[in-house]
């Protein structure tokens, strides 16, 4: 195994798109960001400097961080930000891992253009479940703003109302033809033909699902968040936000007269204003004559509110469940959670006026009714040093305080109650939770992501989560097995994991709306007893708060 080392330099670049022209927050001046690739085994070592005005965190998302808790990233949960001039190493080592993932900064918006891909190749020796393909190809979904989405998550914040949608989504970065002013913008992937391409699809968009589709071309999916699937073949697939996916892609034996447009556009099953438009890349054989007058053909995608298509699509994964890569589902189960996940409001602030749902209120976001309050200090020294006084508490609730209807008419009360509460497990406790979504500001679905493990989908259903009847119909043998998951609209899931990772470990929609409306908690896991089954204690360059 080798040690990779690299520098993101955190620092302002020009960009123009849909002809707006902003300063963005950048690594390396570059948007996206640039590639992380590692093989499974190897040491990472990322020097982060900061040199804006704001303060960074990078989120090295999906990547297990087995006992290195100091470099996951998520702000005031296991480390203050990185101030303006400061710096700091996340160090972790990549553990039975490969495929695709991503990191990104986890801080408020900043998301929006601090991303980029995280690529981890099999051992040397060791080969794919597939047909090595001819090429790999990453493909990042993402969203162009022509304000500073800081100034957006901003006012909506303190407005109390819905924040104000991106302009465009992209692909690597680029809007495509379908907008304005955008044409020169595209993104074309030149394939010759005969072959399989490798493609590695990651959705870094702020609050958008998407549905992605190449036209006249199947896509084999044979990956989901590092973690391979029986393949299986679709013509249109959804990826969530934090959700990665790995496909192949045959091309055409013969040069085809026709270029083939690449769309992706939003899943939105709430109710509100989205972004409700469609970015476009082209798919171009390179062929030796000109094809510049060939027809481009545009595939159809569902309709945005396509809540049957998705539970379709999410069921059809599977784990591969081999002798070699097998599925470790935990078959036993120590603690169940049953938690709501939803929006519902709070009181508007004292001589304010508040734009929210209701008369008077703001848009908030809870689990169990509690919205997860940032502390000013991270959670994680908090814990470590034994001083969680003032910090966070260890209560948040198992079950939600009164059940009621969930996917059924609202309550009258729709205010959530505000704290810093989190579970505390110990060490290897089989944990199953259920996670029901609630229809009290309209049904919406939630790509719920998981920090520090990966868990398995054991179950999903629309309506009210039946204690009594759905435990039968769990797949126990070959569930999917993934750190991001949707939670449908007007149902739920069930997932379940085994809490083998010291630490302090977030768990939040992600969608940054929700997050920062507060659909966000934290889990604790006390050591273990062996010695590598403590968290050691912090690099002496993590920054202070
Ligand atoms: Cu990709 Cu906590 O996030």
């Amino acid at each position: 195994a080798l040690t990779r080392q690299y520098t993101f330099n955190i620092k302002y670049q020009n960009f123009t798109r849909l002809c707006h022209t902003r300063s963005l927050v950048t690594v390396n001046g570059q948007f996206p960001g640039p590639r992380l690739v590692a093989r499974e085994g190897d040491r990472v070592l990322v020097t982060v400097v900061n040199h804006v005005a704001e303060n960074i965190t990078i989120h090295w998302h999906g990547v297990r961080q087995l006992t290195s808790g100091w470099a996951d990233g998520p702000a005031y949960v296991t480390q203050c930000p990185i101030q303006t001039g400061q710096a700091y190493t996340y160090n972790f080592t990549i553990t039975g891992q490969r495929g695709t993932l991503l990191w990104h900064a986890h801080l408020s918006w900043l998301r929006s253009s601090l991303y980029g891909p995280i690529i981890i190749l099999p051992k040397l020796n060791e080969s794919y479940p597939f047909k090595k393909p001819y090429k790999e190809i990453p493909i990042l979904f993402g969203e162009w703003f022509n304000v500073d989405p800081e100034a957006v998550i901003a006012q909506a914040l303190q407005t109390g109302a819905g924040p104000n949608v991106s302009d465009a989504y992209t692909i690597n970065g680029l809007p495509g033809p379908l907008y304005n002013c955008s044409a020169k913008d595209t993104y074309k992937l030149k394939v010759k033909p005969g072959k399989t391409y490798l493609l590695r699809l990651i959705n870094a968009a702020l609050n958008d699902e998407l549905f992605f589709s190449i036209a006249n071309h199947t896509l084999t999916v044979v990956e989901a968040d590092a973690v391979y699937v029986k393949p299986f073949d679709v013509d249109t697939l959804l990826i969530s936000p934090g959700q990665t996916t790995n496909v192949l892609l045959k091309t055409k034996p013969h040069f085809p007269n026709a270029t083939f447009f690449m769309l992706a556009g939003p899943y939105f099953s709430g109710q509100g204003t989205f972004d409700n438009s469609t970015t476009a890349g082209v798919l171009v054989y390179k062929h030796p004559s000109s094809n510049n007058h060939f027809p481009s053909l545009k595939p159809t995608l569902p309709p945005f509110n396509a809540t049957a298509f998705v539970a379709n699509f999410t069921m059809k994964f599977r784990s591969l469940a081999s002798a070699k890569f097998p599925a470790n589902v935990p078959q036993i189960v120590d603690r169940r959670f049953f938690f709501t996940v939803g929006l519902g409001t709070s009181p508007c602030p004292k001589n304010t006026t508040c734009q929210g749902p209701n008369n008077n209120t703001k848009f908030s976001a809870s689990i169990n009714n509690v919205s997860f309050v940032l502390p000013s200090l991270a959670l994680l020294q908090s814990y470590f040093f034994g001083q969680s006084n003032g910090v966070f508490t260890s209560d948040f609730p198992q079950n939600p305080a009164t059940p009621f209807n969930y996917t059924g008419a609202p309550p009258n009360n729709t205010m959530v109650s505000n704290g810093t509460k989190t579970v505390v497990l110990t060490f290897n406790t089989s944990v199953e939770l259920v996670l029901q979504g609630t229809s009290i500001l309209g049904a919406e679905s939630h790509p719920l992501h998981l920090h520090g493990f990966n868990f398995f989908v054991v179950g999903q259903g629309f309506g009210n989560y039946d204690p009594n009847k759905d435990p039968s119909t769990f797949n126990l043998a070959d569930p999917v097995e993934r750190n991001t998951a949707g939670v449908p609209a007007g149902g739920w899931i069930a997932i379940r994991f085994l809490a083998d990772n010291p630490g302090v470990w977030f768990m939040h929609c992600h969608l940054d709306i929700h997050t920062s409306w507060g659909l966000r908690m934290a889990w604790i896991v006390l050591d273990g007893p062996q010695p590598n089954q403590k968290l050691p204690p912090p690099p002496s360059d993590l920054p202070k708060c």
